[in-house]
């Protein structure tokens, strides 16, 4: 889905660049141009960043823990 019509800015483009650790609409206005138009977007965008951002936590606390061996 596109999230921003006049930068071309796509919902799949925002979650990569979360996925690269940008965490806020700053970052994304000044990496991806989103909103730097019109503005329209910005209430969406800052939704679709919201749910990457809820989504990385998730998936990274739903991560198993590993536990090595201790050799003594
Ligand atoms: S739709 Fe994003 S700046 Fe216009």
């Amino acid at each position: 889905m596109i999230v921003c019509v006049c930068n071309n800015i796509s919902e799949g483009k925002i979650h990569r660049a979360v996925d690269a650790g940008m965490t806020t609409m700053t970052e994304l206005r000044k990496e991806l141009g989103i909103g730097t138009s019109c503005g329209k977007c910005h209430t969406c965008a800052k939704h679709v960043l919201r749910e990457c951002l809820h989504n990385n936590t998730t998936r990274n606390a739903a991560q198993p823990m590993v536990f090595h061996a201790m050799v003594a």
